[in-house]
């Protein structure tokens, strides 16, 4: 019999981002998972194209994280978070520290992206304020951005219909536009040859607003959320130095790229690009236990040490800021990310992962595929009758039908599989794929 419960008791939950009335009328359960695959509620293995919500890089259930997570719950549920600390909150900051590039040496613990992002945010506005320049309050973030959802990072986001309901939000934020132009670019692998020049926008809105008004740029070095659009060649580059030239903070959300999606501990690495902050959090823990922060270069942190010794140098944090069992967590997940190799893995499995990918082009109603490292955006054309109906349809009738879970925004589809998957099983995505479009043409 199945567990399923029935759709009139379903009512109390109200889901997040997702359509809860559709969702009621014919339910997705997942009540379990192990390695590459959920177990849905009726029994069915199905395949995870999408690492959960990209986060589960390193596999399902995997044993040495379960371990950490069971022995850190009995032996220390929860520590204080202020003015009290436990060993490994400083264990796992000093092995991100070391993960990380150049002077980014000091790491802020929060428990989701969001919290993470309004962090960094804070920290821009506190650092400019001790050094004498407070007038610089503003933030520029870049349409199609995703940044989650407090109102910090809903407001220097770039989606429409994530701000559109509530109200002015933060005032003083530009948008840089979008780097993604179909018309130059679809079809390419990896980042576009065209549209480095467009990081040279932040030079004008530096003109515009002046730079001793101006705290901050915020980018995903991979947009994610609106379908991986990576950037242009140079782009990066190009806006770190323009930000670096106006003492603008460049902050690097890598909520999705962190941890090895682009095949490196953080997609920094990959760009050569070295940011004043990098925003982290799902990979982090392999999203068994929710974390995340900010790490932060050397001239920041020292630049908040200041005041009277026992007053706290940042009115900021959280009850669950380095929770011990996320610390555990971490620290494990880490670990295996280290003994199993697999920011190399996604390196090597990048080529392979794009040509699979890149196989779809013929799919029925594809406009666009969009591979790098591991993560890939497929554009499908809307139906006649309404915007994301086809990208719904097909979510429906992969996880109903075809045993597999992918993540759909809109009418892009977003496969990232855990970086464990061999390419048999990212062929095994395509080809499920491709039976669901085919269906849904
Ligand atoms: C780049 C980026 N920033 C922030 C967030 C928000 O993270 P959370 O949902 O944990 O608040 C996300 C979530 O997908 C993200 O992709």
């Amino acid at each position: 019999m199945s567990d399923i419960p029935n759709p009139n008791e379903l009512a109390s939950y109200w889901m997040p981002y997702t359509s809860n009335r559709a969702f009621r009328r014919r339910p997705r359960m997942i009540s379990g998972a192990k390695g590459l695959y959920y177990i849905a509620s009726d029994g069915r293995r199905l395949l995870d194209a999408t690492s959960g919500l990209y986060c589960v890089n390193a596999g399902h259930g995997h044993p040495k994280i379960v371990e950490a997570i069971k022995s850190s719950a009995e032996t220390l549920d929860y520590a204080p978070a202020f003015q009290f600390a436990h060993p490994k909150a400083f264990e796992l900051a000093g092995r991100l520290a070391l993960l990380a590039l150049d002077d980014l040496n000091h790491v802020f613990f929060a428990n989701s992206g969001s919290e993470a992002v309004d962090t960094a945010m804070k920290i821009a506005l506190a650092y400019h304020r001790a050094r004498g320049e407070g007038s610089r309050t503003r933030f520029i973030g870049r349409e199609r951005g995703y940044h989650g959802v407090g109102f910090g990072g809903m407001s220097v986001g770039g989606i429409p219909g994530n701000r559109k309901a509530f109200g002015s939000q933060l005032p003083g934020v530009d948008h840089l536009k979008t780097t993604y132009n179909r018309d130059k670019q679809a079809f390419s692998k990896g980042e576009p040859d065209w549209g480095a020049e467009l990081a040279d926008e932040l030079e004008g809105l530096i003109a515009l607003h002046d730079a001793s008004n101006i705290a901050a740029v915020i980018v995903e070095p991979v947009a994610g959320s609106t379908g991986c659009l990576p950037p242009p060649k140079g782009y990066l580059e190009r806006l770190g130095a323009i930000a670096r030239k106006h003492g603008v903070l460049l902050i690097f959300d890598e909520v999705i790229t962190g941890f090895g999606r682009l095949g490196h501990a953080f997609a920094a690495q990959r760009y050569g690009v070295v940011p004043d902050m990098i925003t982290f959090a799902k990979g982090l823990t392999n999203g068994a236990v929710p974390m995340s922060g900010v790490l932060l270069r050397e001239g920041i942190h020292e630049a908040l040490m200041v005041g009277p010794e026992v007053m706290p140098e940042l009115f900021h944090g959280y009850t669950y800021s380095a929770h011990p069992l996320a610390t555990a967590a971490a620290l494990a997940t880490l670990d295996v990310y280290r003994d199993e190799g697999l920011f190399e893995r996604a390196d090597e499995m990048e080529p392979g992962f794009a040509d699979i990918m890149m196989g779809l082009k013929d799919a029925p109603n594809v406009v666009d595929i969009r591979p790098v490292g591991l993560i890939c955006g497929i554009d499908l054309a809307p139906r006649s009758d309404g915007v994301a109906l086809r990208g719904y349809e097909v979510m429906e009738r992969a996880f109903h039908e075809h045993d597999l879970y992918v993540r759909v925004s809109g009418d892009t589809l977003v496969v990232a599989p855990p970086l464990v998957a061999e390419m048999s099983d990212i062929e095994e995505i395509a080809d499920r794929l491709r039976q669901v479009l085919e269906k849904v043409a």
